[in-house]
């Protein structure tokens, strides 16, 4: 096991293992704030010429490129399995035959080497890159989760005690942007290309809904907007005209970021929380940083963000939130399953 620090503390060095969708990962995180290596090998290359993620596809990518990764992660640290204390695992929520390709790896990890085993849901890994960017960033908070998958605002109490303020009705923020961007030309994943291309637009040149939910303030509604969106682009089309891309990206990104920070922001005015937090792929876009970062100075909030490197799917933030769950005693035995839907709060 591990040395002893100054605070008398062990430091634990975890070896942890991402696979839930698009990109095999692993990492080496020492006491869930440092991180020792971070090795990423993305499938979007090949996903690109389908248009969005082909599961089947992703399993086997998955399956050629763990042990390479692990390996590299290993070696960029410096240490063999000897130097580690734990193996952690993306168990929930994900593509499930992906999901299982890092369970059973770890599985077999923990078996060989007798390390204990931690399994971690994939939100709060998103939510725990916050703990590697930001190392004085401490629970309690209110959290934005906004990935490919899922669109949440959670409170997050402490480190595996989390409940849901809001949540989306429908599609996630990050498949809004995708679907909008492939119907103008983007190439999957569309999210980033439309946040390029709405730098260099006009925000007010298309007229889009910003869709609320009257019976509740917290939970957003992306499907109306991006049907309003594809109509809009699909009614230009036929008649003749072409959408101004630039302008038709600042327009859209600014509605769906809009129904982000309106909710958000309520949700912290009326919990009276002032410490906010961002995380998950959508967290990289420009516009929602931008604006958080000026709402929050107009009132006073504290705002946290991930490092662009960390808000998408990486090893280093599954290492971070192993930790907490490791101190918490969440340690699973040879039985773990992978599990496509889970909640935040279990
Ligand atoms: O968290 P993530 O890497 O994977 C999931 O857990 O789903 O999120 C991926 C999502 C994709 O929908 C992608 O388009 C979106 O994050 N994304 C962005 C940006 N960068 C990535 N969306 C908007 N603006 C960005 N800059
Ligand atoms: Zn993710």
């Amino acid at each position: 096991m591990g040395s002893i620090n100054e605070n008398n503390e062990k430091d634990m060095k975890i070896l942890a293992i991402e696979s839930s969708c698009d990109e095999t990962a692993a990492a080496v995180v020492e006491n869930g704030r440092r991180v020792l290596s971070n090795v990423v090998v993305s499938q979007i290359e090949e996903h690109k010429l389908y248009g969005g993620v082909v599961p089947e596809i992703a399993s086997r990518r998955h399956v050629e490129a763990i042990n390479v990764v692990v390996d590299e992660a290993l070696d960029r640290a410096g240490l063999t399995l000897n130097g580690i204390d734990a193996v952690a695992v993306t168990y929930a929520p994900g593509l499930i035959g992906a999901l299982l390709v890092g369970v059973n790896f770890a599985k077999g990890l923990s078996y060989a080497t007798g390390l204990p085993l931690i399994p971690v849901h994939h939100l709060r890994s998103h939510i725990a890159a916050n703990y590697i960017s930001n190392p004085t960033l401490k629970p309690p908070f209110l959290c934005l989760v906004v990935s490919g998958g899922h669109s949440h605002i959670v409170y997050v109490e402490d480190y595996t005690k989390m409940r849901i303020i809001g949540k989306t009705r429908d599609d996630a923020a990050g498949e809004a942007f995708d679907k909008v961007a492939r119907t103008i030309g983007m190439p999957y994943p569309g999210g980033v290309n439309l946040d390029k291309k709405a730098e260099l637009g006009n925000d007010d040149a298309y007229q889009l809904p910003r869709p609320k939910l009257a019976d509740s303030p917290y939970d957003f509604s992306f499907s109306g907007l991006k049907t309003a969106a594809l109509n809009l682009i699909h009614n230009t089309e036929q008649r003749g005209e072409k959408i101004a891309v630039e302008d038709f990206s600042a327009s859209y990104r600014k509605a769906v970021i809009g129904c982000l920070t309106d909710n958000f922001i309520k949700a912290a005015d009326d919990l009276d929380c002032s410490r906010l937090v961002i995380a998950g792929g959508v967290s990289a876009n420009t516009l929602l940083r931008r604006d958080l970062t000026r709402i929050c100075t107009e009132r006073g909030y504290e705002l946290f963000m991930p490092e662009l490197k960390y808000c998408g799917d990486n090893g280093a933030m599954v290492g971070a939130q192993a930790y907490y769950e490791y101190l918490k005693g969440n340690i699973a035995n040879l039985s773990l399953n992978a599990a496509a839907t889970m909640s935040i709060e279990k």
